[in-house]
């Protein structure tokens, strides 16, 4: 866990932005002088690279708590870098605790434009039969520990929640960071267009190809994974939706995960071992029908009720774990500091987890 503490002491604040994890200890402290917000009140600047999960998440907690925040989003549109219609994610109860904790009302409004699927059967079956392997059960652990139920939403509509929810005045758009200058009183972010920005922390919430992380601690190559990923959008509602939420088709060396995002939708991942494609091509659906013909109805079915447009395809990544997120006024957040590959679906829950914010004598 993360935090942001901040003392007044003798009318100055003391700020420290600490990590908790394991094995990350890291901790840094600012004195905070001379910057007044509007109400005459010294405000902590944070400016945060990238306005994805981790990084909007994070703006809506700092701003809550008074903070001056900006989010610097090479291009909102883009969600991921990778286009608007980049499958669903879910959001398990641990990361909606976290959520409701910051912003209930937003959160009301996520659960609103999801779809819950922690009371439904979710689990892995046999590509091939369609026959489950096993089951999770989402719910029981999470009432028992009043958490909420498991949902799944559409990342378009979580990020546009997000965004309206900071304010668009704090997420700019177009503004792609490219270099930073930590002078130790304060730190300085740089855009493409040449645009400088001053604060007191930056956040590095730019995701696995982190210009942040890079610049922070070297740039290193990211490690394919084997695996190359389409995903599908389509208004097809099959006869099973009320009895199922998130199920994964596994097979060797390929697989297939089918979630119901509401709305009329479903959304479906499907992962195949691969050489790197390097970029979408088209005969992506046709490829699909090829690589998943002998599965299952379940699987063939969505594939076949998608049309081509809505299919996208990109290749995936990870990275070596580092054990230090940050140096002096700098840190990182979500997958720019821990990259996940998607198979437990916990990287933006992690993002959004880590992003909670305790705060001790905050007057702002
Ligand atoms: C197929 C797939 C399925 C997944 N499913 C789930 C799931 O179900 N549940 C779950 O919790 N996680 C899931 N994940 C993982 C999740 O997507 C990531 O862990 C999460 O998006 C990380 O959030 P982030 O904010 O750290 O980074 P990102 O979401 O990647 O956001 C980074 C943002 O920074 C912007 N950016 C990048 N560089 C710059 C720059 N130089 N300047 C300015 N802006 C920049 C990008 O445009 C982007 O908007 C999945 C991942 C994949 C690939
Ligand atoms: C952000 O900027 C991009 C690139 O100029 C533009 O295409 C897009 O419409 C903008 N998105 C939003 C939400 O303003
Ligand atoms: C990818 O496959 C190669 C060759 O089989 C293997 O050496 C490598 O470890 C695999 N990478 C990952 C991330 O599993």
């Amino acid at each position: 866990m993360a935090y942001f503490q901040c003392h007044n002491f003798n009318n100055q604040y003391q700020c420290s932005l600490s990590f908790s994890q394991f094995r990350a200890k890291k901790a840094i402290r600012c004195e905070e002088r001379g910057y007044l917000g509007l109400d005459g009140r010294k405000r902590l600047r944070i400016l945060i690279a990238g306005g994805g999960v981790g990084g909007l998440v994070l703006a809506l907690a700092a701003r809550k708590r008074g903070y001056d925040v900006k989010v610097f989003e090479r291009d909102l549109s883009a969600v991921r870098g990778e286009g608007q219609h980049r499958g669903p994610i879910q959001l398990l109860s641990s990361a909606l605790a976290v959520l409701e904790s910051i912003d209930e009302d937003v959160t009301k409004r996520i659960v609103e434009a999801g779809c819950v699927t922690g009371n439904r059967i979710n689990g892995l079956a046999d590509g091939l039969s369609g026959e489950w392997f096993t089951k999770f059960d989402l719910f029981t652990p999470a009432v028992t520990r009043g958490l909420p139920v498991t949902q799944v939403i559409c990342r378009i509509a979580l990020q546009n929640i997000l965004v309206s929810a900071v304010g668009k005045d704090i997420v700019n758009n177009n503004s792609k960071v490219v270099d930073f200058v930590d002078d130790s009183n304060k730190v300085r972010v740089i855009l493409e267009d040449g645009r400088q920005y001053e604060g007191d922390v930056l956040v590095g919430a730019d995701g696995i190809w982190s210009k942040v992380r890079s610049k922070l601690f070297g740039a290193q190559p990211a490690h394919y994974s084997n695996y190359t990923c389409y995903s599908g959008l389509t208004n097809f509602v099959p006869p099973y939706i009320d009895t199922v939420g998130y199920r994964v088709f596994l097979g060797s060396n390929q697989y297939f995960v089918a979630i119901d995002v509401g709305s009329g939708k479903m959304q479906w991942y499907a992962f195949h071992k691969q050489a790197p494609m390097n970029g979408d091509s088209p005969g992506k659906k046709e490829r699909l029908l090829e690589l998943f013909g002998s599965w299952c109805s379940n699987v063939v079915t969505l594939i076949s009720e998608t049309t081509e447009d809505m299919i996208l395809q990109r290749d995936i990544y990870d990275r070596d774990m580092i054990y230090s997120w940050g140096n002096g006024r700098v840190t990182l957040l979500g997958d720019a500091a821990h990259p996940m590959q998607p198979n437990l679906g916990q990287g933006g829950c992690m993002a959004i987890e880590v992003t909670n914010i305790g705060m001790i004598t905050s007057p702002l």
